[in-house]
């Protein structure tokens, strides 16, 4: 059984099946449809919703794609959509100031963009252009043009009204504490089920009685394989729960990141330690991806073109796996073994990421190639972890994904780089070592001619901007 609440409501589920979405749930189970459907992938925004958590003493809202959400990782939330926004018969600010700005005009993505502007409003202390455009940069609208929904923004956090969950915030969290998770849970239908559970142990010890299981944390992957792909996915494990997988610890020598920590909070500490880390960060997905996607899941997918591999492994960071009560440390750069296949044992699982703090003399950059600036995959990523000493490079960790079937090193590219002053020449047998280090493939992001000439020509700019720090931009799009 799960527990939540939509909005003021409190919702049991016994019987229900875990592959269903919060967007099918929302439309197809309780006939609620504005929420929109527009790809069912977490590209357009149109089924965002606003999930509301104890934080503290107070309730965090937070933005989600429900057509990437299951049902179960609700439980102990509180669930918010557009059709909670007005109240005694008056519009919510947010929704008064698209009125006003004329921010809406055929209104499919509208329900979306009301949603992001609610939790923008609820999280922002005035309006501020760059965390407006962040907020909205995973919802599309093919009519309006934006200027006006940036408008309404504006209005909407210049003139925010007192609202009723302001109102009745002190009833919502006692209700939000009386329905917190204490023991594990489970959602099922038939043969499906979707356990979760609220502890490191509990979660070995349900893995290893159902290796079979599929981990689900934010689900912003794994939720295709049900809205894309058409299958069913029997079991679930959701690690979402589980506070020991989402604490952020910072000691002098690392930072130690839980699996199921999402992108959102893992910004700050590695932004802090690693400015490009974090400006990858603000272009991987959308807001609402962050929000919900980890950094488990984006190791655990293993993906080739995954963001924050290629960085953790220029990083040199290791991933702790448990199995059962069994713990070993292992290098991220062995974790992938081939296409989707890694050094994961059957019922293992990551429990955390442990980042190296850095070093003096060390120059770390990140470059992000994508046709997009925001919310697009990666045709090639590219880090680079330098030593350099009195002008002689004396360490060399270089990753890149996109390149070959997994995240994978440039050794040959580094070891034409250790002790030398990086000159023209160096760096262009380096070039050339990049071709030995990969072959990659051509595909709808890149040709495979693109994609090692990006690599060469980032290596490049990489030590141009060594040279010449003024001309350095950080994580760069090119169209
Ligand atoms: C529209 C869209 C845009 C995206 N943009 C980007 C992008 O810019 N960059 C990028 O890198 N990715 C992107 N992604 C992919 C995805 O959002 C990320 O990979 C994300 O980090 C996955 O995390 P999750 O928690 O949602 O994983 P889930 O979907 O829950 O899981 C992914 C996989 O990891 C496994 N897994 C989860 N937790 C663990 C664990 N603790 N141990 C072992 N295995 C585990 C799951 O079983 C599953 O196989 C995008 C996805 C979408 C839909
Ligand atoms: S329907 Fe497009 S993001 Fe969910
Ligand atoms: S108003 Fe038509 S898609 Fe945005």
């Amino acid at each position: 059984m799960i527990q939540f609440l939509l909005n003021r409501e409190l919702r049991t589920e016994h019987d229900l099946d875990p592959n269903i979405t919060v967007l099918g749930y929302l439309r197809e189970h309780l006939g609620k449809t504005g929420t929109k459907e527009g790809c069912a992938s977490g590209d357009c925004g149109a089924c965002t919703v606003v999930v509301g958590e104890l934080d503290g003493e107070r309730v965090r809202y937070r933005t989600l794609n429900a057509c990437l959400t299951f049902v179960a990782s609700l439980h102990g939330k509180q669930l918010i959509t557009v059709e909670d926004l007005k109240h005694q018969g008056k519009l919510h600010s947010v929704q008064q100031a698209m009125v006003d700005c004329h921010g809406s005009q055929c209104g499919f993505c509208t329900p979306g963009f009301i949603m992001s502007l609610f939790a923008l409003q609820k999280n922002s202390a005035g309006y501020d252009k760059g965390q407006t455009l962040e907020a909205l940069a995973g919802n599309l609208c093919r009519c309006t043009g934006y200027r006006p929904i940036i408008d309404a923004a504006e209005q909407a956090c210049c003139q925010p009204q007192p609202d009723q969950f302001d109102a009745f915030e002190s009833e919502t969290i006692a209700r939000l504490k009386a329905i917190a998770p204490r023991e594990t849970a489970e959602l099922n239908s038939g043969d499906k089920r979707c356990l979760v559970p609220l502890t490191v142990a509990d979660l070995a010890e349900l893995y290893a009685a159902n290796p079979d299981a599929r981990l689900l944390a934010g689900g912003t992957d794994l939720a295709l394989e049900v809205t894309q792909f058409h299958r069913e996915l029997p079991v679930m494990i959701h690690v979402g729960h589980i506070e020991e997988l989402k604490r952020i610890e910072v000691s002098d020598s690392t930072i130690e990141i839980g699996a199921a920590a999402v992108l959102s909070d893992c910004y700050e500490a590695l932004s802090h330690e690693y400015p490009d880390f974090g400006e990858l960060l603000h272009r991987f997905a959308s807001l609402q991806i962050r929000n919900q996607g980890t950094l488990g899941g984006n190791i655990g997918n293993a993906s080739p073109i995954g963001d924050a591999p290629p960085l953790l492994i220029a990083l040199g960071a290791q991933i702790a796996l448990r199995q059962g009560n069994s713990q070993r440390l292992l290098p991220l750069e062995d974790y992938f073994l081939d296409y989707k296949v890694t050094a994961r044992q059957p019922a293992e699982f990551i429990e955390k990421i442990i980042v190296p703090r850095a070093a003096a003399h060390q120059v770390f950059r990140a470059y992000k190639v994508s046709k997009r600036v925001d919310d697009d995959i990666s045709a090639v990523c590219a880090a680079f972890n330098l030593g350099i000493e009195d002008g002689v490079v004396t360490q060399a960790r270089i990753a890149f994904g996109g390149m070959a079937a997994t995240a994978k090193r440039a050794s040959a590219c580094e070891a034409a780089l250790l002790g030398t002053s990086g000159s023209a020449q160096v760096i262009e047998r380096a070039c050339a070592a990049l071709a030995e280090d990969f072959s990659p493939l051509s595909d709808l992001r890149a040709s495979k001619e693109y994609r090692l000439l990006i690599a060469q020509n980032l290596l490049r700019k990489f030590f141009l901007e060594q040279q010449s720090p003024a001309i350095a931009t950080r994580v760069t799009a090119y169209a």
